[in-house]
């Protein structure tokens, strides 16, 4: 059994359907990802599993549970989701951004949690007294995912960690991915860079106007001759 199952699920948006029975599987300590173009269904994907939309069929099942429709019990479960386009909140301290993500924790709990994030990424340690706005974007990358590791989740749902980032950015974004799986957490990986998200996982789904297209392990998928044509120019 996987870890994470998602079933024959369907979204839509009024007339708008944004996906048409997908399946997808996550097993623990894998890297999944899903590639796809602009307006495929990725972001809704991420969404339905972690509460925030309503699917009109299918199912999401996690560790064996169906999932209930609700966005902090999901958290609780050990689902994090960090969002399309960081989304920290740039009005608050480093500090506070962080506090929000350990939520679910108190006291002696959720300081370790924060020196445990800050050991991780010691620029936010440095800063953590700043606006999130003064970051980078890709210092706010790195925020938001460490904001999502607060709540100690037992996978990962990232939303395109690397758009508008400098390639050598994305690199150390792409490290940082890695040494997430590593410690234990499992990652489902949202990607238009197809080639980067491609190179890193261990599966990988390809997404077309909301149908699962294609998929295979990372390896294959990089030399077949589908994708290379249409993602990662010919
Ligand atoms: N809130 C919404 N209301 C209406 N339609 C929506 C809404 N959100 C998404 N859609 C539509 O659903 C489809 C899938 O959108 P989605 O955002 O999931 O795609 P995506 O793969 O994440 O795209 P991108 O790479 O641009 O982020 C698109 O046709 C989009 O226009
Ligand atoms: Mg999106």
């Amino acid at each position: 059994m996987a870890m994470l199952e998602v079933t024959d699920l369907s979204v839509s948006y009024g007339y708008v359907k944004a996906l048409k029975r997908v399946s997808v599987e996550a097993n623990e300590g894998e890297i999944v990802s899903i590639i796809g173009s602009n307006g495929a269904g990725k972001t809704s994907l991420l969404r339905t599993i972690s509460g925030l939309k309503k699917p009109t069929e299918g199912s999401v099942r996690f560790q064996g549970e169906a999932l209930p429709h609700k966005p902090n019990k999901i958290v609780a479960k050990g689902i994090v989701h960090v969002p399309e386009g960081r989304k920290t909140f740039s009005g608050l301290t480093i500090r506070d951004n962080l506090l929000v993500g350990g939520y679910l924790f108190k006291g002696k709990d959720l300081e370790e949690e924060l020196q445990e994030q800050y050991k991780l990424f010691p620029i936010l340690k440095e800063r953590q007294n700043q606006f999130a706005g003064t970051l980078s974007g890709g210092e706010q990358q790195m925020l938001a995912i460490s904001r999502g590791l607060m709540s100690r989740p037992k996978i990962i749902l990232l939303d395109e960690p690397s758009l508008g980032l400098a390639p050598i950015i994305v690199n150390q974004v792409y490290d940082l991915i890695r040494q997430i799986r590593d410690s234990g957490i499992t990652v489902l990986l949202v990607e238009q860079n197809a080639r980067k998200a491609l190179s890193i996982c261990d599966k990988a789904y390809v997404l077309e106007n909301g149908f699962i297209h294609i998929s295979g392990t990372g390896e294959e998928l990089l030399h077949s001759d589908t994708v290379r044509k249409a993602y990662l120019g010919g």
